[in-house]
């Protein structure tokens, strides 16, 4: 037989566009042409995206595929193409566009949540395909919404969470789903609204004063702050100003301050709850009006001089009846000199201070401002040379206040100018004297004192060289005959007079000698040495100076007179002499043959 597949097509154009959840009905039609009537098989195979989507065989010249509903997902490009007796027919492409996205389902895991908790939220969108980006609507009593988006690539739901913020109460969300794919871009209706409560576990807190509306300096002040618990909550409650915190209380519904108002109670209180990490505030402003201003200490002068007097008055604007009482400083605390508004010395320099006065009305104490008083002494009462150092001069004032100007002239000549600011002295070096001579010194001095303009002092002075380069000698040098004399002589090359010389032997602790004389040497003769005076000997010398210069070791040995010497040689001469006599006496009476030989052993 003979058989052609013809025609083969849908039922509808080339592009198919259908709402989301409608249903699709793909028909299609084979037109055979045959050379006999008889009955055979048709396999229809429905592609979508060249993958196979369904088949089905038939005897009929036609065949429908439904799908129902339409999702975005079944968006695609189908054909279908007929077998029949191993002949293949394909029908042309048909584009299917499903338009939108069902709607997303918004589930909240709790319905009620506290302050200080978070919401967790669920969108999902049950029969379309991932993936999707999820958008997240938190639609607050302010009207202004707040948005959280979120990627899904594999699942068709997704979870995000929420702080619960301050005054947040009833909440509403919503959720809309959006999908990107190549056949384009679509993006739901949004879910319906899902409503979370807020619990709050305490109330924004109360803050209440017990006092009149308006408070004088010297009243009570009770300050209250409240709050209501929704169960027992372990919160912390507080009242704080300016960042101070006045009072607290831990585990209750209540703090309350009291005090007794002063102007520095004047502000703004808050009062703060607690609990985790919901904190809720509360601020009230507190007005304390003044009972009586500030005092006011006027003294008559600020700076004068010593003996002059000093008056001080203390006094309130407006003149209330108040105690007063003035006090200086330092000490910290202040001295109490008066309980009396004026107060009148005549001024010393340990006067100069500062000074305040208090004013008490009511048991309230205010406080004036200080005023700095100074008080200037005469300048200069005493001149102090330093003789220690040679070349320095201190010049001191007792009692003057400072800056003081201190001049040091010598003779007339002016030596130099120092101004002191925080001390009473001024320190000189004189470089230019000559040593060892008398000079008459004079130091000024000037402060801002009035009285005496230039205080001087003079004071002749004797400038002390210290002794220098010691040397020592003897003569007879080194040598003494026993029973001989030796002369010391001890001299410095320099140094102010009078001297003090001291000779000493060593390992002797009382001197030899002592002598302080006007010069600059010393010759000292010690007479009849015996063999006890051989020894080391040095000496020393000392003056005003303070300084102590030590000689050198001098050796000195005692030795036989030139007497003693001939004595013993003559000795000598005589032993030997006898001797000789001895030995010729003995050779003679050999030579007689004498037995008187024996007499004489030495023979
Ligand atoms: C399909 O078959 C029916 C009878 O079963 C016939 O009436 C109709 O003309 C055929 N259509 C085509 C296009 O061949
Ligand atoms: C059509 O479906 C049947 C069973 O449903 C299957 O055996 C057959 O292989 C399918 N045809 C094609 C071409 O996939
Ligand atoms: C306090 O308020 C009362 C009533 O408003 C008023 O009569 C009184 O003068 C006020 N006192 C002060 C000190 O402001
Ligand atoms: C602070 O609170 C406690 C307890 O409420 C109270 O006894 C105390 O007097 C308060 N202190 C002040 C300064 O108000
Ligand atoms: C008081 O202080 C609070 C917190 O510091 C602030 O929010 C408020 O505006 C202040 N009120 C006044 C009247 O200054
Ligand atoms: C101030 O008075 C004291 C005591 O009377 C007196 O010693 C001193 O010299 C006076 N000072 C002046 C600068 O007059
Ligand atoms: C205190 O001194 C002031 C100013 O010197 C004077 O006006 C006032 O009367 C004095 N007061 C008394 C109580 O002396
Ligand atoms: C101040 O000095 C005077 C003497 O000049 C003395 O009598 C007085 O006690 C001193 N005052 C103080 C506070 O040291
Ligand atoms: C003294 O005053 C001078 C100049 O004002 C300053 O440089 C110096 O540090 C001060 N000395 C002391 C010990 O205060
Ligand atoms: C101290 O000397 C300076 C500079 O020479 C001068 O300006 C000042 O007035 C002098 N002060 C006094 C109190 O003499
Ligand atoms: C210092 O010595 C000179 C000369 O000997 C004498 O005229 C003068 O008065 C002396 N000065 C003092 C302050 O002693
Ligand atoms: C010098 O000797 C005198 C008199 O003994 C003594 O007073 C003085 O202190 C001595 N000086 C020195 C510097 O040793």
């Amino acid at each position: 037989f003979l058989l052609f597949l013809f025609l083969i097509s849908f039922l509808f154009s080339s592009i198919f566009k259908v709402k989301n959840g409608m249903s699709i009905e793909l028909t299609c039609i084979v037109d055979v042409s045959k050379s006999a009537s008889f009955q055979m098989q048709h396999t229809f195979l429905f592609y979508k995206d060249d993958s196979l989507l369904h088949n089905t065989t038939s005897e009929q010249n036609r065949t429908r595929y439904k799908i129902s509903p339409a999702r975005f997902a079944d968006s695609g490009i189908y054909k279908c193409i007929v077998e029949a007796n191993r002949k293949t027919k394909s029908s042309n492409d048909l584009e299917v566009r499903v338009e939108g996205l069902c709607q997303p389902k918004l589930t909240a895991l709790k319905g009620e949540v506290t302050e200080g908790e978070v919401v967790t939220l669920r969108c999902e969108i049950p029969e379309e395909k991932p993936p999707f980006i999820f958008l997240f609507i938190k639609i607050s009593s302010n009207q202004q919404s707040q948005e959280k988006r979120k990627q899904e690539l594999k699942a068709n739901f997704a979870s995000v969470e929420f702080p619960v913020e301050e005054r947040d109460r009833i909440l509403r969300f919503q959720c809309i789903a959006q999908v990107n794919s190549v056949v384009g871009s679509e993006t739901s209706e949004p879910s319906s609204m899902t409503i979370v409560t807020v619990v709050e576990p305490f109330s924004h807190p109360k803050l209440t004063s017990k006092s009149p509306w308006n408070i004088t300096e010297g009243d009570r002040i009770d300050i209250v702050c409240t709050t209501i618990l929704a169960r027992p909550y372990e919160i912390e409650i507080l009242i704080q100003k300016d960042r101070r915190i006045l009072n607290s209380t831990q585990g209750q519904n209540s703090v309350t301050y009291s005090a007794t108002a002063t102007v520095e109670h004047n502000g703004n209180y808050t009062c703060k709850v607690e609990l985790g990490r919901v904190s809720k505030t509360t601020s009230m402003n507190i007005v304390v009006a003044e009972l009586f201003a500030k005092p006011i200490l006027t003294p008559s002068l600020t700076d004068l001089d010593e003996n002059k007097s000093l008056s001080l008055w203390c006094h309130i604007n407006g003149s209330p009846k108040a105690n007063f009482s003035i006090v200086k400083r330092p000490p910290e605390n202040g001295i109490l000199l008066k309980t009396s508004s004026n107060f009148t010395i005549q001024a010393q320099v340990n006067d100069t201070g500062s000074y305040v006065c208090r004013a008490e009305i009511k048991g309230i104490i205010k406080e004036s401002n200080p005023v700095q008083i100074t008080v200037y002494g005469e300048s200069i009462r005493r001149f102090f040379p330093d003789l220690r150092e040679t070349l320095l001069l201190r010049c001191q004032s007792m009692f003057g206040t400072p800056p003081i100007n201190y001049t040091l002239f010598r003779g007339n000549r002016l030596i130099d100018t120092i101004t002191v600011y925080n001390n009473t002295y001024a320190e000189f070096r004189d470089r230019q004297t000559k040593l060892n001579s008398l000079r008459e010194y004079r130091c000024e001095a000037s402060n801002r004192h009035s009285y005496a303009n230039k205080s001087s002092y003079k004071m002749n002075i004797t400038v002390i060289a210290p002794v220098r380069n010691i040397s020592f000698g003897s003569l007879p040098h080194g040598e003494v005959e026993d029973g001989g004399d030796i002369n010391f002589l001890c001299v410095v090359s320099e140094g102010s007079l009078p001297i003090n010389f001291t000779i000493f032997k060593q390992n002797e602790q009382t001197p030899l000698f002592y002598e302080s004389i006007m010069e600059t040497r010393v010759l000292w003769q010690k007479k009849s040495l015996t063999k006890q005076d051989a020894g080391k000997y040095f000496c020393e010398a000392s003056n005003r100076a303070m300084v102590t210069e030590r000689s050198n070791l001098l050796t000195v040995k005692v030795i036989l007179a030139s007497w003693q010497k001939g004595f013993i040689a003559l000795f000598v001469l005589v032993v030997i002499a006898i001797a000789a006599f001895g030995f010729w006496w003995c050779w003679r009476k050999k030579e007689k043959g004498n037995n008187e030989y024996l007499l004489f052993s030495g023979c």
